[in-house]
């Protein structure tokens, strides 16, 4: 195997200028990608917008002697996402990887939910991931290769309070992912989804005030972003061939297969079903096999370090 997984290649990250997302471009150029870094450089609700973020990662993969450019336009509308690709293409003539990572939080209980909250969160994660890997798709399918590589959350796949928006986006983005795996597989196109888990922007809201709370912010700090791209530059690599349809998460050292959502129970009536009987014999049958109303938490019950 090549010391280098990623040699040669050029991949976008999304939202590479700060967390998770400059933590795979840094890992991306060391080994051996060059890089676009894309990144609006918005405030953590998607307001304002800033070059810096992208420049401090594009000095960083510098100091490391690997190559990155900039892109500052937004994920979110279609004009916009195409010039991030034709980004990769002016800058260094290919597009091999995109790391769909931008992400924005507008957590709000579902009954205050305003259409903006909803919306601005969709256009930036699932309209973004759909935008971007879209403008790709034609590059992938004439050269007959490329990978996908998507962020997706435990709040989408198991579930969060006040996530309404966030959650459906990132559960729509596992399906995002695997409509592009079936679609593109015949081009030798590869797509696979990563729920991470990091102390960033993101998650530093959670409440420090408690001794208790202080102990467990304590803990998620030494949760580092950049435990999350080892994975992410592995799915881009030609060491993953046949990995494709997937969803994965990186916590800290440990590493997850997700699985996938299927029939756990059937019951069959040779009459058919009136609403009676589903509630006489239909529905305590499946009842034992009903999941519980968890959050990300109660299955990620044990700390990681
Ligand atoms: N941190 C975690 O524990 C965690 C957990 C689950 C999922 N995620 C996902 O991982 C990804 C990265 O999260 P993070 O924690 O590093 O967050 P972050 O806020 O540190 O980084 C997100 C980046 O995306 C950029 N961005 C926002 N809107 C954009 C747009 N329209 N176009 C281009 N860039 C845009 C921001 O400027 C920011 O630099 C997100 O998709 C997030 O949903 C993170």
């Amino acid at each position: 195997m090549s010391t280098q997984l990623v040699e040669g290649k050029v991949v976008i990250v999304t939202g590479g200028g700060g967390g998770i997302g400059r933590a795979i471009a840094l890992e991306m150029a060391r080994q051996g990608a060059r890089v676009v870094i894309n990144d609006i450089g918005a405030g953590l609700d998607g307001a304002g917008g800033s070059a810096t973020p992208a420049e401090e990662t594009q000095e960083l993969i510098r100091e490391l002697g690997g190559e990155a450019v900039i892109s500052t336009d937004s994920v979110s509308e279609w004009e916009s996402a195409q010039r991030i690709v034709a980004c990769a293409l002016d800058s260094f003539g290919r597009i091999d990887v995109v790391v769909n990572n931008a992400g924005i939080l507008r957590d709000t209980i579902f009954h205050k939910m305003s259409p903006e909250d909803w919306l601005s969160v969709i256009n930036v994660h699932l309209n973004g991931s759909f935008f971007v890997s879209r403008a790709a798709a034609e590059h992938f399918r004439q050269q007959q290769s490329g990978a996908y590589v998507h962020m997706t959350s435990t709040s989408g796949l198991i579930g969060n309070f006040g996530q309404a928006n966030y959650s459906a986006a990132k559960l729509g983005i596992v399906a995002l992912s695997k409509s592009i795996a079936l679609d593109m597989q015949r081009y030798g196109v590869r797509s696979n989804c990563i729920a991470p888990f990091a102390w960033s922007r993101m998650t530093s809201s959670i409440p420090a005030e408690t001794p208790e709370q202080k102990a467990r912010v304590a803990k998620l700090q030494q949760m580092t972003p950049d435990k999350n791209a080892p994975l992410a530059v592995y799915l881009a690599s030609e060491a993953a061939e046949h990995v494709t349809g997937q969803v994965f998460a990186a916590r800290h050292n440990e590493l997850f297969l997700f699985s996938q959502t299927r029939p756990v129970r059937s019951v069959h009536s040779a009459e058919g079903w009136t609403p009676q009987d589903i509630a006489e014999h239909g529905m305590p049958a499946l009842k034992a096999s009903f999941i519980g109303l968890d959050r990300s938490p109660d299955v990620f019950s044990w700390d990681p370090i």
